[in-house]
């Protein structure tokens, strides 16, 4: 049987977190080790000089999110793990489906939407001040992104599902006027995956500055399970779990005994200190291993760029042979004597 091809990107600005683990690293090196599927992640450092205009963040990043993903064990022998700038087909195949893209498309992306609506609420002059080309085009580079690769799951949060079907529209468009070439691709949302909520009960989120990073030091995650808000009640007194930020993150960590288990303490009353003990070292148990393999690897940046430069090649093998077809079939021909 033909195996899947799941595609993800992931943009390479900040430090991991508990909730880009659960909601997103997590369910993608599951799925990696099923030999139904076929996977390609990529670390989409082109999509961080959109919002990132600092150069040891980009890189510094980019060397996090490598690491955490190897730490965490993904296998690069049975996925495609590679960096979008090591795949230059990418930024060619942008162009030509640039060239394909009504505006009017890109006019409805909502983060363009988001960031002009800001601009009237300021009262602005201009609406589209601060917008860069990046921020307005970016759709189009997310869908060179999986069309290069012919993706055909493609997993993501909510906030990222219109921009699979604009990657969808613009294929049908190209398709039609130049053959069937593109796969089409469809999104994936998994509604069983948990969106973990940060320190202030919101989600969590880098933009809400709520984030417990996945592998900072033992004791500074202690501490930030400490920090997670909770309410007056004192130990003894019965309490919601529903409501519990605290609770909130043991699902997402907990076997269904364990909740059960943590549900009746609840019941009974137990205190907001041992709860946020008992979560520290459930948590704790599942990362300590990985965050040992990640601060060796982070010290061994040799290793990572080499497993990433293997699964460049391995990549490129898919974009080259795609791009010849797509720029043969627009009439870019290598030589015109063939
Ligand atoms: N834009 C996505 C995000 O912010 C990341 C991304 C870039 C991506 N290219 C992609 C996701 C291609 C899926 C497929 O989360």
């Amino acid at each position: 049987m033909a195996k899947t091809r799941y595609l993800t990107g992931i943009t390479t600005t900040g430090t991991p977190h508990l909730g880009n683990y659960v909601g997103a690293i997590r369910p993608a090196i599951l799925a990696s080790k099923d030999p139904n599927i076929e996977s390609f992640y990529f670390l989409a450092d082109y999509h961080g000089l959109i919002k990132c205009h600092d150069p040891k963040q980009i890189r510094q990043s980019s060397l996090e999110v490598a690491a955490t993903w190897l730490a965490l064990g993904l296998d690069t022998e049975n996925s495609v793990f590679y960096r979008q700038s090591d795949v230059p087909e990418i930024l060619e195949l942008t162009w030509i489906l640039t060239c394909m893209t009504a505006k009017g498309l890109m006019n409805r992306s909502h983060a363009y939407k988001a960031a002009v609506q800001e601009n009237v609420q300021n009262a602005s002059k201009d609406p589209d001040k601060g917008v860069t080309m990046g921020l307005f085009s970016y759709p189009i580079l997310m869908a060179a992104d999986i069309l290069m690769f012919s993706g055909e799951k493609i997993p993501v949060g909510k906030d990222q599902i219109q921009h699979v079907e604009m990657a969808r529209d613009i294929a049908q468009r190209f398709n039609h006027h130049f053959g069937d070439i593109l796969t089409l691709p469809e999104v994936l949302v998994d509604e069983n995956v948990a969106v973990l909520n940060g320190l202030d009960g919101r989600k969590m989120s880098k933009s809400y500055g709520n984030t417990i990073p996945l592998f900072d030091t033992e004791k500074k995650l202690q501490k930030l399970i400490n920090k997670i808000k909770t309410n007056l009640l004192e130990p003894g007194e019965p309490k919601n779990p529903d409501d519990a930020t605290v609770f909130h993150l043991w699902t997402a960590f907990a076997s269904p005994e364990q909740i059960a288990y943590m549900k009746e303490q609840f019941a009974q009353g137990i205190a907001w200190g041992q709860m946020k003990k008992e979560l520290f070292q459930l948590i704790n148990d599942q990362l300590k291993d990985a965050r040992v393999r990640y601060m060796e690897l982070m010290v061994n940046p040799d290793h990572i760029e080499k497993v990433l430069k293997d699964g460049a090649e391995k990549a490129r093998d898919s974009s080259q042979a795609l791009l010849k077809q797509v720029k043969a079939a627009v009439g870019i021909v290598p030589s015109f004597c063939d």
